[in-house]
Formats: C-alpha cells, sequence, structure tokens
C-alpha cells in the first residue's frame, strides 16, 4: 500500500502532520519516534520571543476546547539554536509555522530561515488570540494579499498559508493567498469561541474568547477544505478535529493533500500513531492501495 504523498515537490512518507501549537517536539518524542510522521509542524515562531497571554488560556468545551495561548514562543534565534537541531535527529520533514504582528514581523522571521535546513513555511494569518496580525490580517483579502506577498519574496522554502474559518467566505480569502502568492493552503485554524463561568459570572478565558478546536469542528472544517479544493488550485493541508485515521480519510476525500492532527495529541500523546495505523486499517479495509487515489473524490 502506498501512503507516500508529494506535497509541494516535496516527498512526503505518509499524509500526516501536526497543527502547530498543538506539537512539542520534546514532549512528544518521549511517547513516540517523530519518524513516523510525514512532516512535524513546529509551534508559531516570530522575531523575537512572545510571552503569550495571561492565564487561564485553556479551557475544555462539549467536543473540544478552547485556547488564548497568544502564540508563546522562544523567537527565531532561540528557535534555530536549540529546537532545531532536537528536530533534525528525526527523518521527518519540518515545516515552520510564522507568526509576527507586521508584515515587517513576518518578513524577519523568513529571511532568518532561508538558509535553516527545513522544509515549508506556513505563514499564520489566522490565530485568534493576538491583537496585531494573525486573524486581523486574514480575514482581509487585500491585507492576505499584501503579507503572502511579501513575505513570498523573502522566501526560499515552498510557502504554505494558513487561513482562518472566522470569516464568511473561506474561497475569497483562499484566492487572495494563492493570488499573493501562496504555493499551499492549510485550514482551518481555530473558530473564535467563548465560556462563562455562571457561578463567578465571568468568562473562563482571561482574554475572554479564544480559538476552539477538536472534533466539534471537523464538519466545519471538511466542509471549508472541500469548498477551497474545488475553487484554488493549490495543495492543501486540511486539519480541525481529526480523530480517527477515517477521519484523515475524508479530508483527504474532501480534496486534502496532507492532514494535521491537532487537538487529539493533546489529551493523547500517541495519537498521531495510532492515527496513522487507523488510516492503514481503512485502506485495507476499504481496498484502497495507494492514498492519492481517494483524493478530492467527492463531486
Ligand atoms: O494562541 C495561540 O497560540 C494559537 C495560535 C493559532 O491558533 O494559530
Amino acid at each position: 500500500m502506498n501512503l507516500q504523498v508529494n506535497f509541494c515537490g516535496i516527498d512526503m512518507k505518509n499524509p500526516l502532520t501536526t497543527a502547530s501549537g498543538t506539537f512539542n517536539p520534546e514532549a512528544h518524542a518521549a511517547f513516540y519516534d517523530l519518524s513516523v510522521l510525514g512532516a512535524a509542524t513546529v509551534k508559531g515562531i516570530a522575531d523575537v520571543a512572545w510571552e503569550g497571554n495571561p492565564t487561564p488560556r485553556i479551557a475544555e468545551t462539549y467536543g473540544g476546547m478552547l485556547n488564548s495561548v497568544g502564540l508563546q514562543n522562544p523567537g527565531v534565534d532561540a528557535w534555530l539554536e536549540k529546537d532545531l537541531p532536537f528536530l533534525k535527529q528525526y527523518d521527518t520533514r519540518i515545516i515552520v509555522n510564522v507568526a509576527g504582528h507586521t508584515i515587517e514581523e513576518y518578513t524577519a522571521v523568513v529571511e532568518k530561515l532561508q538558509d535553516a535546513p527545513i522544509d515549508l513555511l506556513e505563514l499564520n494569518i489566522s490565530c485568534p488570540n493576538v491583537s496585531a496580525g494573525g486573524v486581523t490580517f486574514g480575514t482581509d483579502p487585500d491585507m492576505v494579499r499584501k503579507v503572502v506577498s511579501a513575505v513570498k519574496d523573502k522566501a526560499r522554502q515552498p510557502l504554505i498559508v494558513k487561513l482562518t474559518p472566522n470569516v464568511t467566505d473561506i474561497v475569497e480569502i483562499a484566492r487572495a493567498a494563492r493570488d499573493g502568492g501562496a504555493d499551499a493552503l492549510s485550514l482551518i485554524n481555530t473558530l473564535l469561541g467563548m465560556k462563562i463561568d455562571v457561578y463567578r459570572r465571568r468568562p473562563v478565558l482571561a482574554r475572554k474568547v479564544g480559538g476552539f478546536s477538536g472534533p466539534a469542528i471537523k464538519p466545519v472544517a471538511v466542509r471549508m477544505v472541500y469548498q477551497v479544493a474545488k475553487a484554488v488550485d493549490l495543495p492543501i493541508i486540511g486539519m480541525g478535529g481529526v480523530m480517527t485515521g477515517e477521519d484523515v480519510a475524508e479530508f483527504i476525500m474532501a480534496g486534502a493533500s496532507m492532514v494535521a492532527v491537532g487537538t487529539a495529541a493533546l489529551s493523547d500523546p500517541m495519537a498521531p500513531v495510532r492515527i496513522l495505523n487507523e488510516l492503514k486499517e481503512f485502506m485495507e479495509k476499504t481496498g484502497v492501495k495507494d492514498i492519492n487515489e481517494i483524493r478530492g473524490i467527492i463531486d
């Protein structure tokens, strides 16, 4: 059976990757060999260290969770020095999620990554937990074109643009990213949500609102991947509530080339390994010899 996929001209041993922000290489490597992943997508990295938002910044919900982490990260220099060498021990492709508050901050990160031994960049214009950059860029088609084009100009690796679902027309935003020069798209980031503690009469999250993820959002994610795959001729990493191997097959049938596991790996660090095995079982059971056979088969 063949699980290998080609994404932006790069061979991946299988279509599985991690969703940025839910993957901690050192912590997860204590549970499984990261070489099983087709690609490892790392947490958003900015030009300097970011502390993130005040706590509480995580809350459980029915069928998922809310987070308002705020892209806490060590900054690109520290990441290159400490985290990248750790990840390079493993036989997996590396995708770096790039964060910024301004176009200049995004391009500063990408310039520092120009000669780094990484495979792809993922531009994060969809984080709902920052007051500048992130989703504030990703909901405006003109801004999307502008930031993607500025980053593409400096990028030496293929550029994936990560889209927010917090828009009326995801296809319009996907087209803007393509027009700006995106090589690929990833979707969806989290949905903006809120939880109130009715006994304390206040929001559970310190920042009041946060990003909703987990199995409850999967139908929204599958619908958006399907719509974008039909309208825009760019490869897609699908994500949003992936819990099983069948979920991976669902995203691929909707049109994704690769699929990211996110929230599932926070409660079960071994989730990517289990999900990959389940995908193989699904293929065996249903007679799929090559994972590429089922990509985009839904009319
Ligand atoms: O708050 C966060 O760190 C989330 C980032 C994202 O959704 O991209």
